[in-house]
């Protein structure tokens, strides 16, 4: 059995009190990685720089007390590193140049891959050495799907029209950027395994927008892929996988790609996770992001209703999806007070 609480939980044991991390757990709801970002300029820029990611990754650590740190990265640092042109513009979210044409997804290549996505490898090396040895260190990945959507697209989207119309329209083509991710976060994720990560969190966004028939064949079969090539390249590492958005149907994209570990978004009722997935499978979520916005006891209420769901399992403490940025710190500061003081 693994020593840290987290390793623990996702191996399958009972812990004496939930690990706790949350997602977006760095971001700009701390005043410390606003001042951060206004040294670096863009904010790639400060991905792709190791010292200040390292900063921004320890920042919520040293004032929070959670059981993980998670590389301070985005999922759009794969397409970046295939040639896709990411940019990142103030108040508007992530912009790529769209995928149209044969020509265009022919310009992706992996050449590149590791060289441009060696300062994450740097940061996750600096941040093997600074971490205290409680803490698990958390590398990522977008989701095949998520960041085919967002290459197609072109950036953000509610519903994802454009990729949803173009992976029926173009199977063939859209099939081929699917297996180029899949090829590429392989290799991405067994490298941030080699540079120190002890977990590996995939996150599918937008898998909630797909009906069955695309949701397994762009979703729960390449992510099945991923989980089981990286197994066998990094034995022992556990994977959590995020499908986010795709209610019930947890229960088919868990029994396919077999994770150790599943993220459970905001929708979903704890009560109904806990009777309707495996019992030795570690739950991660799931609270939601606005309940900690506001605090209080409506905050603490939430959170013991997911305690009381998931007890007698492994699960991780976590938020249903991404802190938000008006997130005040404080009641972050209470909901892991109120987590710890459980601790047996
Ligand atoms: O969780 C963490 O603390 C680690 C870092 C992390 C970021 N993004 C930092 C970030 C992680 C794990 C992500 C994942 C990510 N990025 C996802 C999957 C999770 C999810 O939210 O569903 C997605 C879809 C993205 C793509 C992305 N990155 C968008 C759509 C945006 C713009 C929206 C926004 O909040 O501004 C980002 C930017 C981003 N990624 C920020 C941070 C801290 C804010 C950028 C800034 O500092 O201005």
């Amino acid at each position: 059995m693994p020593r840290k609480l987290l390793l623990r939980a996702l191996a399958g044991q009972v812990t004496e009190r939930p690990p706790v991390w949350l997602m977006r757990q760095a971001g700009r709801y701390l005043p410390e990685y606003r001042a951060v970002r206004r040294k670096t300029g863009g904010f790639l820029e400060l991905c792709y720089d190791p010292e200040h990611a390292e900063e921004v990754t320890l920042q919520p650590i040293r004032r929070f007390d959670f059981d993980a740190a998670i590389l301070f990265s985005d999922i759009l640092v794969v397409p970046d590193a295939l040639g896709a042109d990411v940019g990142f513009y103030e108040g508007e979210g992530p912009r790529l140049t769209p995928l149209a044409h044969r020509s265009d997804f022919a310009r992706l290549s992996t050449e590149h891959l590791h060289t441009h996505l060696a300062p994450v490898y740097e940061t996750l090396r600096r941040l093997h050495r600074s971490l205290p040895e409680t803490v698990t260190l958390i590398g990522f990945a977008g989701a095949p799907w998520t960041l085919a959507a967002y290459m197609v697209e072109g950036g953000g989207s509610k519903d994802y029209a454009v990729a949803r119309k173009f992976a029926r329209a173009e199977p063939r083509l859209f099939g081929d950027l699917i297996d180029l991710l899949v090829k590429s976060i392989v290799q991405y994720c067994e490298a941030q395994v080699a540079a120190g990560a002890e977990a590996i969190q995939l996150f599918d966004s937008w898998a909630g927008v797909l009906p069955p028939d695309e949701r397994e064949r762009w979703v729960t079969a390449p992510l099945a892929r991923i989980v089981a090539e990286l197994r066998e390249r990094c034995p022992g590492i556990p994977i959590i996988v995020f499908p986010r958005g795709v209610g019930p149907a947890l229960v088919e994209v868990v029994a396919a790609v077999r994770p150790d570990g599943v993220g459970i978004d905001t929708a979903i009722d704890p009560a109904w996770a806990a009777e309707a997935l495996p019992g030795d499978l570690c739950l991660q979520g799931n609270l939601d992001p606005m309940a900690l916005v506001v605090g209080g006891d409506g905050m603490l209420r939430a959170a013991d209703r997911i305690l009381e769901a998931w007890a007698g399992r492994p699960f991780i403490f976590n938020l249903g999806h991404g802190v938000v940025p008006e997130t005040p710190p404080e009641h972050v500061a209470q909901l892991l007070q109120h987590l710890k003081s459980r601790e047996k």
